[in-house]
């Protein structure tokens, strides 16, 4: 009996040594896996000015635009600014499950960053410019709660901001309609997010590490959370490139209930509310010259049944800083995102549902490894 009971301690002494020499294997990678690695840089990406915001890129614009995402006067109360939910210090989001203005919102807040490398605003891709999606939180009652004409009251009876505004545009606000002027601090608000960026990454480190043989001091974990980013976790098709999105918008299977027991369309009523906006890269707001249907994103856009319930691709940049995770806010932590990919319940992504995804089925190890994967980005 004693023989036996040491005979399986040293028996699981070895596969505990396995084990550890195994996790402890450097990791390799295939020619494809490669290839998806390098996809994912060269980082930071060269961006030129917005074409359809003549402020993009104007120094002058950048520092007022600063200034104005601060300033509590372009609320309906004179209580809220940008900033009160894009918290510089909380990597321009603010910590909360779902935000508040001036009640709480349906949505989470999303960490401004990176910004001109995005083709859609908003987790529902409600905006085709940045400018557009600047003007939504003015307007909207939960968030700002200002209109077109308050805005215009304030920039006209605060000296310091009728100064501003007739030393950059060079019209005197008192001659401005409302919404001229409202469309125009949006756009001078966009100038300033557009230099909004995330540095250089350990995964930028490693990313060349890998693929060029460059040396680096990682753990292996790291590594090996890599290896599964590209590989059996499939994540590199919708986290796609430098940024790690492709831009576009794919059902996860959460839930997607509000409280009063509605449903939180997604990108059905994103697409509703870009073709109805004025504010769109086709309407008359827009600074770009030709209004051809190439360069106006909306025109090729078809309302589908799959859009029911899809929500706009994270970029995975500085992902680790902007908790609470997804559209609403649901997921606390990485682990918890982990888990749900691992998990993932094919039954609730809906009937046209993403064939990619299917339950990873991962062990704690490999949970751990993905996790701290996402924290070098
Ligand atoms: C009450 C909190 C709140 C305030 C105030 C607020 N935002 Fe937001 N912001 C959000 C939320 C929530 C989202 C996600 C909205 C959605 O997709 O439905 C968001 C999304 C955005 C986005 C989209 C980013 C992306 O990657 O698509 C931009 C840009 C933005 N806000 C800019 C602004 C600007 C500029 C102001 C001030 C004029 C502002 N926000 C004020 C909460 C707020
Ligand atoms: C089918 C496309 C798709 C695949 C594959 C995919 N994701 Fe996502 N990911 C999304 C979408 C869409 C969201 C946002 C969903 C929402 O809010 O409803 C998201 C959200 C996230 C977030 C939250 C980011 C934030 O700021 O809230 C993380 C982290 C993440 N994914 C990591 C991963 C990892 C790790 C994998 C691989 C195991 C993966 N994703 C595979 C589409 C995908």
């Amino acid at each position: 009996m004693k023989s036996w009971t040491s005979f399986s301690l040293i028996l699981t002494f070895c596969g505990f040594l396995i084990q550890s020499a195994l996790a402890e294997e450097k990791v390799s990678f295939s020619d494809s896996e490669l290839a998806l690695i390098r996809s994912h840089g060269p980082w930071p990406v060269p961006t030129n000015p917005d074409p359809s915001n003549r402020f993009s890129g104007s120094e002058e614009a950048i520092r007022w635009g600063e200034q104005l995402f601060n300033d509590t006067r372009l609320s309906g109360e004179g209580n809220l600014s940008c900033a009160s939910c894009h918290q510089q210090e909380l990597s321009f989001s603010d910590g909360l499950t779902r935000s508040t203005g001036t009640t709480k919102v349906d949505r989470n807040t999303i960490a401004l960053a990176n910004l001109r490398l995005n083709r859609w605003f908003g987790w529902a891709g409600r905006s085709d410019t940045l400018w557009a999606q600047s003007i939504h939180p003015l307007l909207d009652s939960r968030e700002m709660n200002a209109t077109a004409h308050i805005i215009a009251d304030r920039v006209i009876n605060y000296e310091d901001l009728k100064a501003n505004y007739q030393a950059l545009i060079g019209i005197n606000p008192l001659s401005e309609s409302p919404e001229n002027l409202m469309v125009n601090i949006a756009k001078i608000l966009a100038a300033f997010q557009e230099t909004i960026q995330t540095p250089p990454s350990k995964f930028d480190q490693l990313r060349r590490a890998v693929t060029d043989g460059a040396s680096i001091e990682t753990n292996q974990a790291i590594v090996r959370g890599l290896k599964l980013f590209v590989g059996r976790g499939k994540c590199s098709l919708c986290h796609f490139g430098p940024n790690f999105t492709n831009g576009e918008f794919h059902d996860i299977g959460l839930p997607y209930f509000l409280d009063n027991g509605e449903v939180d369309t997604g990108r059905y009523g994103g697409i509703e509310l870009l073709r109805k906006s004025p504010y769109n890269r086709a309407g008359a707001y827009s600074d770009e010259p030709i209004q051809s249907a190439e360069n106006n994103p909306s025109y090729f856009m078809r309302l589908q049944h799959r859009n029911w319930g899809e929500f706009r691709v994270p970029s995975l940049r500085n992902v680790s800083k902007t908790a609470p995770y997804m559209h609403n806010g649901t997921l606390k932590t990485l682990e918890d995102v982990v888990h749900h990919y691992s998990t993932v319940d094919i039954e609730r992504l809906h009937a046209d549902g993403e064939t990619i995804l299917q339950p990873l089925n991962l062990t704690d190890q490999e949970v751990e490894d993905l996790v701290a994967f996402l924290e070098t980005l």
